[in-house]
């Protein structure tokens, strides 16, 4: 049995559910996995900061109230995030980085990062902006230190993506995806074929939390673009960054597109999608598609997000489930512990 220390950068939704999972579901861990965790620090720019060498109680940390400095009501908690105190100095095994995504630079979670495995610390992110943005320079700087780097929720949340396609498909010659990789856009597409018109069904989304006050990363592709960037440089080694995939939101449908659509048996998607081509090199886009009612992703209603993996020896093969939500992302971070985890595990035999 191994006990992680893990300190938490960002403590929103995901790792305030992340800690809410280890104060319920430790000792379980301890039988099913083989691993314990131990929080050993806390950081938000928010809240404040934590740190707890001998490890901190999950339960308390969990339901801190959302309160400004809320940290500096705790023991040897500090209303200012010592961001760098917490990653370098909390003693942790493993950084949890979850602030938010910097579509421009992925900063500062990318400096966060640098700092973690510069320190020798395994670091699990959903945050697609260093992924999208760096993650060369911070898969080398893992390596150079001994230690993992793993993001298995910065495309699918928990819905297992990345390992799925690098590691269980490995060797099926895969040749590019096609994914709807945004459940807001998904939601509002669902709405408009129920006879919402696009504001409306927006609207709604926000109502439900589902959408930003302004949605336009989620509804005009900047979000899926990201994660096209990522899954396109993963799994079929292409070298794009953000400005090499054509970008085109769902925007300008309108209810007859919608119409028209149904009655010759198919349905729009926001679609990011890649593929290789014969001379090895690679197109990407985010579009709306109209896909055939018998297409794999266009019975996927509503917020679910999936994506279909086209290869050459299993033809396409789908997977969907969520791509969001607090704990479903915060078992995006535990599956990428218990990967490393197994990592760490066989290089010791
Ligand atoms: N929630 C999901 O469903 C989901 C799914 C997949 C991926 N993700 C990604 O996971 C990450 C976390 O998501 P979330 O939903 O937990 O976001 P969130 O609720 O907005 O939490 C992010 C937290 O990080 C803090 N923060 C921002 N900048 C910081 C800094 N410089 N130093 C320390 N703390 C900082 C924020 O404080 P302030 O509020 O003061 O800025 C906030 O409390 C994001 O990158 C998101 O894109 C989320």
């Amino acid at each position: 049995m191994t006990e992680y220390k893990l300190a938490l950068v960002g403590f929103g939704g995901v790792n305030r559910a992340l800690a809410q999972l280890i104060a319920e579901r430790n000792q379980q861990w301890k039988t099913e996995l083989g691993l314990t965790l131990k929080i050993v620090g806390v950081t938000d720019l928010f809240l404040g900061s934590i740190i707890g060498r001998d490890g901190l109680d999950a339960a308390q940390l969990a339901s801190l109230p959302a309160a400004k400095g809320a940290f500096a009501q705790l023991p040897g908690g500090h209303a200012e995030a010592l961001n760098e105190a917490v990653i370098k100095e909390s003693g942790a095994d493993i950084i949890a980085e979850a602030t938010f995504t910097n579509p421009v630079d992925g900063e500062p979670a990318t400096t966060f990062c640098r700092w973690a495995l510069e320190a020798g610390k395994h670091v699990v992110t959903t945050n697609k902006g260093p992924i999208a943005l760096h993650a060369d320079e911070l898969k080398t700087l893992a390596r150079r230190n001994n230690v993992a780097f793993e993001y298995e929720g910065a495309v699918m949340s928990g819905t297992p993506v990345i390992r799925l396609a690098k590691q269980t498909l490995a060797g099926s010659e895969m040749s590019g995806f096609e994914g709807i990789l945004n459940g807001t856009s998904n939601f509002v597409l669902t709405r408009m074929e129920s006879g919402l018109a696009f504001a409306e069904a927006v609207r709604e989304a926000q109502e439900l939390g589902y959408a930003e006050a302004d949605p336009s990363a989620d509804v005009d592709g900047y979000d899926v673009r990201l994660k096209v960037v990522i899954l396109a440089n993963e799994l079929l080694d292409a070298k794009l960054s953000i400005n090499d995939v054509s970008c085109r939101g769902i925007s300008a449908l309108t209810l007859a597109d919608i119409d028209h659509a149904r009655a010759d048996g198919a349905r729009w998607k926001l679609i990011g999608a890649a593929s290789r081509n014969a001379d090895g090199s690679i197109n990407a886009s985010v579009e709306p598609r109209l896909l055939p009612n018998a297409h794999p992703l266009a019975g996927i209603s509503g917020a679910i997000n999936a994506v279909s993996f086209n290869t050459g020896l299993l033809g396409a093969v789908t997977v969907s489930g969520p791509g969001a939500g607090r704990t479903e992302t915060a078992y995006a971070l535990l599956s990428d512990i218990i990967s490393l985890h197994n990592t760490v595990a066989s290089a010791q035999e």
